[in-house]
C-alpha cells in the first residue's frame, strides 16, 4: 500500500476515534522532584480529570497556593482546583495514607472528588516491613522510601496482590489473606523480622474497615477516562518519579519499581495511544537525586550545598537531603527520547541566580572516549565524567519576573541553550514555588 493511502486510512481512524477533548501525559524528566506538582496544579485549570497512573506514596508532589503548601503523596495534584481525581489500577495504594490525605484536604475546605480503580493494588503492612528489612540487609543500598512500593509490585506481578475491590468483600479478603499470610510470615522471619505483623494486628478487620470507608470511591478508571474523552472533557495523566527512576530505562538497580515514562500512562490507564495529544516533560534547571545511585554531574562542594539550601532540596516524602548537580543534557536528551515530549516546563531557574558560570553537561568522558548518550550499563554510567559547557550567569532577582522578557539576557540564553540541546520547546519557565511565579512563553 502506498504511504499516502496508509496515511489517509490512519487519518480516518484518527478522526473517528479521537474526540476533540485533550489527553495530556505529564512526566518527570530527571530523577523525580522536578516540580511536577506545581506544573500539574497550574495545568489543572484546563483539565476536568487528573489521574495518577503509577507509583505510590513514595511520590511527594508539592502544590503551593498563597500561604498554603500541600504535599500530596497519592491524591492527584489537580485537587486544589477541584478536578475529578482518579487513581489508576497501575498505582500501588496504601489506603490508610490515602484516607488520611483526603481528610487533611477536606479539613482545609477542599472538595475531594476521588475515584480509585477497583483493581488498584493495596500496599499492606507486610510490604512495608519487607521493604525495610530488605533495604537494611543490602550491602549496596537503594535508599528506598520504605513505603513498601517494590514488594507491592512484586505481588502484583506474581499475582498475589490484594486489590482495592477485595477490601469490600469480606469472604474474598479472608480467603486471600489466609493463602498469602504463611509465605509473608516466612519471608519476614527469614529476613530476621517479626512475623507477627502479618496476623496479630488483625489485618482482616483493619483492611475491611478501611475498605468500608473508601468503598464509595471505587470506580473503573479506564472506563471513566474513555467516557470523559468521548464527552469532550480533558484528561491529564500525572506521572510520579522521573525517567531515570524507571524500572526498565532507569539506572538499575537504583530505581523505583514502576514504569515512569509517558508510554506507561496508556498501558496503566487502559487508554489507547492514539488518544494522546500532548506529552509534557517537567525538568529542573539543574538536577537532583534523592537516594543512592550514580549522577555524573553531582556537586559535592559549596555550589551543590548552595543549590540544596536555595532550592529547598529536601525530600517531600522522607525529608532526606537531595543530592544536587549541574544540568545534565546527556540525560535530558535520553529523557526526551524515552517520553517523546511535545513540550517541556523548566522549573527552579531562580535557584541558579548568583552562580557564574553556570555549567551544562553536554557529553561524558568514559575510558578516554567521549560519548553523547548515556551507556546502558549502570556501572559504566557510574564511571562517566561530565564534560561541561559554560554559560554566563546573572545576579538579578528573577522571582518576580512575569514575562519572558523580564528575565535577564543570560537567563534567557540559558533557557534557549537547553531548548537547543533537548530539541523540544520549553513552553513554561518557573521562577519560584508559587503559581504566579511562572512564565508561559506563548508565541
Ligand atoms: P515533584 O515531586 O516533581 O512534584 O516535586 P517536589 O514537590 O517533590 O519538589 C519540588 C519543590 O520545588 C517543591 O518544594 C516546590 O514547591 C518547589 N518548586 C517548584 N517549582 C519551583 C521553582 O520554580 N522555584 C523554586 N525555588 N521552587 C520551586
Ligand atoms: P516524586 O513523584 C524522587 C526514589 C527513592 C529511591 C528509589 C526507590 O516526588 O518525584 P522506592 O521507595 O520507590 O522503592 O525507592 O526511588 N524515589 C524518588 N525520588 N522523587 C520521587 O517521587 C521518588 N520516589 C521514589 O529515593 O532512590
Ligand atoms: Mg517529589
Amino acid at each position: 500500500m502506498a504511504i499516502g493511502a496508509a496515511l489517509a486510512i490512519t487519518t480516518v481512524i484518527y478522526v473517528v476515534g479521537h474526540p476533540t477533548a485533550m489527553f495530556t501525559i505529564l512526566t518527570g524528566a530527571q530523577f523525580g522532584d522536578e516540580g511536577k506538582g506545581k506544573v500539574i496544579d497550574l495545568l489543572a485549570e484546563n483539565y476536568d480529570v487528573v489521574v495518577r497512573f503509577q507509583g505510590g506514596d513514595n511520590a511527594g508532589h508539592t502544590v503551593v497556593v498563597g500561604d498554603k503548601t500541600y504535599k500530596l503523596h497519592l491524591v492527584p495534584s489537580g485537587a486544589i482546583l477541584g478536578a475529578r481525581l482518579l487513581i489508576g489500577p497501575g498505582v500501588v495504594v496504601n489506603p490508610k495514607v490515602l484516607y488520611d490525605e483526603v481528610n487533611v484536604l477536606k479539613s482545609e475546605g477542599i472538595k475531594v472528588d476521588l475515584g480509585i480503580d477497583a483493581k488498584t493494588s493495596i500496599i499492606m503492612p507486610y510490604h512495608i516491613e519487607l521493604d525495610k528489612l530488605r533495604e537494611n540487609a543490602r550491602s549496596q543500598k537503594i535508599g528506598t522510601t520504605n513505603r513498601g512500593i517494590g514488594f507491592a509490585y512484586v505481588d502484583k506481578f506474581s499475582r498475589e496482590e490484594i486489590q482495592m475491590q477485595d477490601l469490600t468483600d469480606p469472604l474474598l479478603l479472608e480467603e486471600k489473606l489466609k493463602e498469602i499470610a504463611p509465605a509473608k510470615e516466612k519471608a519476614i522471619s527469614d529476613m530476621g523480622g517479626d512475623p507477627s505483623i502479618v496476623r496479630d494486628r488483625g489485618l482482616l478487620k483493619e483492611y475491611l474497615d478501611i475498605g468500608e470507608k473508601l468503598k464509595d470511591n471505587v470506580t473503573d478508571v479506564s472506563l471513566e477516562i474513555n467516557l470523559a474523552l468521548e464527552d469532550e472533557r480533558n484528561v491529564l495523566a500525572e506521572g510520579a518519579q522521573g525517567a531515570f527512576l524507571d524500572i526498565i530505562h532507569g539506572t538499575q538497580k537504583f530505581v523505583t519499581s514502576s514504569f515512569t515514562t509517558a508510554g506507561s500512562a496508556c498501558a496503566n490507564l487502559g487508554v489507547g495511544p492514539v488518544m494522546v495529544d500532548n506529552v509534557v516533560g517537567v525538568i529542573k534547571a539543574y538536577i537532583t537525586r534523592v537516594g543512592e545511585g550514580p549522577m555524573p554531574t553531582e556537586l559535592k562542594d559549596e555550589i551543590g550545598l548552595k543549590m540544596r539550601e536555595k532550592g529547598g532540596e529536601y525530600g517531600t516524602t522522607t525529608g532526606r537531603a537531595r543530592r544536587c548537580g549541574w544540568f545534565d543534557a546527556v540525560l535530558g536528551l535520553k529523557s526526551v527520547f524515552l517520553n517523546g515530549y511535545t513540550e517541556m516546563a523548566l522549573t527552579k531557574l531562580d535557584v541558579l541566580t548568583g552562580l557564574d558560570p553556570i555549567k551544562i553537561c553536554v557529553a561524558y568522558e568514559i575510558g578516554g572516549e567521549t560519548i553523547d548518550y548515556p551507556p546502558e550499563s549502570t556501572s559504566d554510567f557510574a564511571r562517566c565524567k561530565p564534560l561541561y559547557e559554560d554559560m554566563p550567569g546573572w545576579t538579578e532577582d528573577i522571582t518576580n519576573a512575569k514575562s519572558y522578557d523580564d528575565l535577564p539576557e543570560n537567563a534567557r540564553s540559558y533557557v534557549e541553550r537547553l531548548e537547543d540541546l533537548l530539541g523540544v520547546d520549553i513552553s513554561a519557565v518557573s521562577v519560584g514555588p508559587a503559581r504566579d511565579q511562572t512564565i508561559f512563553r506563548e508565541e
